[in-house]
């Protein structure tokens, strides 16, 4: 790579939307959103339910394609690219989905291996190695033979994070994390997401509509309200917007605190 090419990748976002489109039967989801993220960076995406954030979120994993607009991770158009290209190519995502989504019937050992049996070519004797390693990346010790049952709310998210990052992915996607969790089990999911930025130095992308849960784990907050961004900078710069939906739903949370 040449020094300039080397420059512009060290300053070029991990992922770049630009002007993206999504409608669903004529309807319009997405209007035009453009949002950029850093490598290393944590960014929320913030906003009220049905407001378009998963369908934002399936757009970057090449889920779903725009209409118009492009999304590019990493460097590569990912709106154009062809379905086996794709698939390889989400192997450097990793997503927790809202409910930790793990199998009831198999241990957290196998469900936390799933990823490697599926697709690598490792011994058993690696993939409990590498198992063992990534739960204790999540602060997990000896839970392998337990089932998910077994465990509480919070822990049941750390082994659906375990899973998420078996394979090592640049970028970790979560999708409502903290939704329905009492505050205890909040925090213990916002300290799970701090950890993985710090020991992993993933690009983290969260939806939510947890403001108090944004403020605490994020780098940048984006803000989307009827399918654009209206607001997206540091934590401290939306806290004081002055952008009317923001004030008006940052208000609902610090009229509490
Ligand atoms: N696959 C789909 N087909 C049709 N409509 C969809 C689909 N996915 C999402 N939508 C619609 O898009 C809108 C935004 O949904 P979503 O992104 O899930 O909102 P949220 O911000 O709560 O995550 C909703 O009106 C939803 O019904
Ligand atoms: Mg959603």
């Amino acid at each position: 790579m040449s020094p300039a090419a080397a420059a512009a990748a060290a300053t070029a976002p991990m992922i770049d939307v630009q002007d993206l489109y999504k409608s669903f039967n004529g309807f319009p989801v997405l209007k035009g959103v453009s949002l950029q993220m850093a490598e290393g960076t944590t960014t929320v995406v913030l906003g009220g339910s049905g407001s378009g954030k998963t369908v934002l979120m399936k757009h970057i994993m090449g889920l779903f394609r725009p209409d118009q607009g492009r999304v590019i991770v990493d460097g590569q158009d990912i709106s154009t690219m062809g379905r086996q290209e794709l698939s390889t190519f989400r192997e450097r995502m990793g997503m927790v989905f809202q409910s930790a989504a793990l199998f009831d019937s198999m241990t957290v050992g196998d469900n936390v291996a799933f990823p490697l049996r599926e697709h690598g070519n490792l011994s058993e004797q690696e993939i409990a190695e590498k198992v063992k390693k990534t739960l204790a990346v999540v602060d997990l010790h000896d839970v392998e033979g337990k089932y998910p049952a077994e465990l509480s709310g919070g822990m049941r998210k750390r082994v659906g994070l375990a899973r998420a990052i078996i394979r090592d992915p640049k970028i970790v996607l979560y999708d409502e994390p903290t939704t329905g969790l009492d505050p205890l089990t909040t925090e213990s999911v916002d300290e799970m997401i701090l950890h993985a930025r710090e020991r992993l130095k993933v690009t983290s992308v969260v939806i939510s509509h947890d403001i108090g849960s944004a403020f605490h784990i994020a780098d940048r907050i984006a803000v989307i309200n009827e399918g654009r961004i209206v607001e997206e900078g540091a934590p401290a710069h939306v806290r004081k917007s002055q952008e009317p939906f923001t004030r008006q739903f940052l208000a609902t949370w610090f009229a509490r605190t």
